[in-house]
């Protein structure tokens, strides 16, 4: 991204609802085992929002924690994105829900939709505010009620995934070398089909019968998905390395979308990347869809793992297919 004025990501808050779900619980639910989660997935336990708690509640609690951090008023937000594929209604937008929940007033927002790469996507629409001169305080929310998309009668997709939420603070760069530095992403549609919840929208609107064929859930083909993420994780982080004279043993911290374990692996592998140059905590949060990059940016802050200065690359992979990434200098 040519920036007019470079822009930095200035704070990190997050949030998981208390009620966890364990792998073992998941035992009694469906045909499934702690062991062949664990092996295929990486993962042990997800987080799971109470009834009545939807992704606005999550979006707000992030918000508040980011603000918190860095002691900065609600009031000052000038615009508010929210990532999600799982808004509280249709319209109107989550970001409108948020924006009302925090109190504040002379701001404006949105909601993107775009799976598992909403994160970095909102991340770079929101930059390019900030770039342009427009904004000065963008808060991007990746926010994802996944429970309620979750058919818990499908052991191929219940084991999977959290819910969970993660904002950041866009700013205009204090140094700016400490930055964000590029962004790369593609679509691929002919991969729809491989991952979506097929009703409910305009195509086939709910109806008694799309809910007796339990087609308000997610239904994946996990081997196709799995062979695209592997595929297209390593190609497009090479690409924005490449593009800007970089290196994978340049990076000090991947934070990769949170899926699979043997995807970031595999990733890691093909990319060259040694274990303390990745972060994985998907074994806590499973995948919370557009809230992974921003909650193990949370876990990485928490382990002194990211430093001011160092050299971070975010990838992520998702329904669409999307593919998305991001490099940046960190910056506190
Ligand atoms: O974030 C959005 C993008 N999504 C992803 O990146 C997910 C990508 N895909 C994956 O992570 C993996 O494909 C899964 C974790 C979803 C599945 O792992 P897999 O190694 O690809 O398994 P599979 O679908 O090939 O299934 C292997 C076997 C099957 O049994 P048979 O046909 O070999 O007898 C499945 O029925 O495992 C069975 N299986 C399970 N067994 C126990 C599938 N789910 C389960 C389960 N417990 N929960």
């Amino acid at each position: 991204m040519k920036t007019v004025r470079p822009v930095q990501i200035s704070g990190v808050g997050c949030y998981v609802p208390d009620k966890i779900l364990t792998n073992h619980e998941l035992e009694k639910m469906v045909d499934t085992s702690d062991e062949w989660i664990l092996q295929r997935t990486g993962i042990s336990k997800r987080h799971i929002v109470d009834r009545g708690k939807a992704t606005s509640d999550m979006a707000e609690r992030a918000v508040r924690k980011l603000c918190d951090s860095i002691q900065l008023n609600c009031s000052e937000i000038e615009l508010l994105i929210v990532a999600t594929v799982t808004p509280d209604m249709f319209f109107p937008a989550t970001a409108c829900l948020l924006q009302d929940k925090l109190g504040i007033s002379r701001t404006w927002g949105f909601d993107l939709s775009a799976a598992c790469c909403g994160f970095v996507y909102s991340l770079s629409v929101g930059a390019a505010f900030v770039a342009a001169g427009l904004h000065s305080k963008v808060v991007v929310v990746g926010s994802d009620t996944m429970s309620s998309i979750v058919d818990y009668q499908d052991r191929a997709t219940c084991v999977l995934f959290g819910d969970g939420a993660g904002a950041v603070l866009l700013e205009p760069a204090m140094d700016e070398k400490n930055c964000l530095i590029d962004f790369y992403h593609e679509v691929d549609g002919s991969g729809g089909p491989d991952l979506q919840m097929p009703a409910g929208g305009s195509l086939l609107p709910a109806s008694c019968e799309t809910v007796k064929n339990r087609l308000h859930y997610i239904k994946q083909a996990g081997p196709a998905v799995f062979r695209f993420a592997i595929r297209k994780m390593e190609e497009a982080s090479r690409t924005i390395l490449e593009r800007n004279q970089l290196y994978p043993e340049d990076i000090q911290l991947l934070i990769p979308h949170q899926a699979n374990a043997r995807i970031i692996r595999g990733t890691a592998d093909r990319l060259g990347l040694r274990e303390d140059q990745i972060i994985l905590n998907l074994h806590k949060y499973g995948n919370t869809t557009a809230a992974t990059i921003p909650l193990a940016m949370q876990d990485a802050l928490n382990l002194g793992r990211l430093r001011k200065g160092d050299l971070v690359l975010l990838a992520s992979v998702g329904a669409g297919f999307t593919v998305g990434t991001a490099l940046l200098r960190w910056a506190f």
